[in-house]
Order: C-alpha cells, then structure tokens, then sequence
C-alpha cells in the first residue's frame, strides 16, 4: 500500500447526488459513491481520502494540501471544471498525478460544459461511466502513483 492516500475531490453540487437531477446522475448518492471507491483503492492497495465542498476556495487549499499529503488526486470539480483557472492553477501546482472525473459524458451535453479548464492540468479525464468514473479514475490513479507520472 502506498503511504500516502489518494484524494477524491468533488466539488458543487455533488452533495445533491441521489437527489439531484436523477434522470442525469443517477440513483446513487454521494456516499455511496465513496463505499465504492474505498473497495475499489483497496484492492488496489491505495488509501482514499474523499472529500466534498461547494466552495472553490475548499478545493483548492485541499490541492494544496494534497501536494504533501497525497500520491494522487481525482476531482469531479463539478461546474468549476468550466469556469475555474484557479483549479487549473492549483491542479499544476500539485505536481502530481491528476485525474479529471464527471459521471456523466459531458461532451454529449450543453455546450458550455465541453470545455474544461482543468483538463490541461491533468494526466487524463474520465466521463459518462456513472459512479464507474471514480472507480476508472482510481484504477488510472494507481498506474499514474506506481510509476510516479506527474501531470
Ligand atoms: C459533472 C458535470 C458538470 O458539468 C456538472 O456541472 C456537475 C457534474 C459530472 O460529474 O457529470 O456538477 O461534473
């Protein structure tokens, strides 16, 4: 197992999940999405630290906290995917593996939501598989953490 654990950032709204928009997100509520994480990384022999916020200033001290604390991060930045340069700003100053994750296949929705500022701060992104997501995000993760590729 490595020493350090990997973060799972979500952002706005991702509390909602289960309640939000189910036709979109699904049935599945935050919590368990983080029950199925913290299975998956321990097969894989990783740790998970799961946190969620609705404040962009939350995610970014907790990127920063992660350049020290963390192997790797995966964030679902919600809505602050398109809009945040900060996000962007922290994600490179993590210099860590990074994975971008949204349930759903953002490309398939509203334009404004094709664009992520994020994605070039990252090793790679993850969409449209449900709560699946994570789990392939956390498999990326390991691969990224094992032979130690930064962003
Ligand atoms: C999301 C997609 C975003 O566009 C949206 O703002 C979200 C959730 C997803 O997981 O599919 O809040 O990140």
């Amino acid at each position: 197992m490595s020493s350090k654990p990997v973060f799972v950032l979500n952002g706005p709204n991702l509390n909602m999940l289960g309640q939000r928009e189910r036709e979109v997100y699904g049935a599945l509520t935050l919590a368990e999405v983080e029950t199925r994480c913290r299975a998956h990384a321990a097969a894989l022999g990783l740790a998970v630290d799961f946190r969620q916020t609705n404040s962009e200033g939350d995610l970014i001290s907790w990127i920063h906290e992660a350049r020290d604390k963390a192997s790797g991060i995966a964030i679902n930045a919600g809505a602050y995917t398109h809009t945040s340069v900060a996000l962007h700003d922290a994600l490179k100053a993590a210099e860590l593996p990074a994975v971008e994750v949204h349930l759903t296949n953002v490309h398939k929705r509203e334009a404004f939501r094709h664009k992520s500022l994020i994605a070039p701060a990252v090793n790679g992104v993850i969409c449209g598989f449900g709560a699946d997501s994570y789990l392939l995000a956390i498999s990326a993760l390991s691969s990224l953490v094992t032979s130690n590729k930064k962003v």
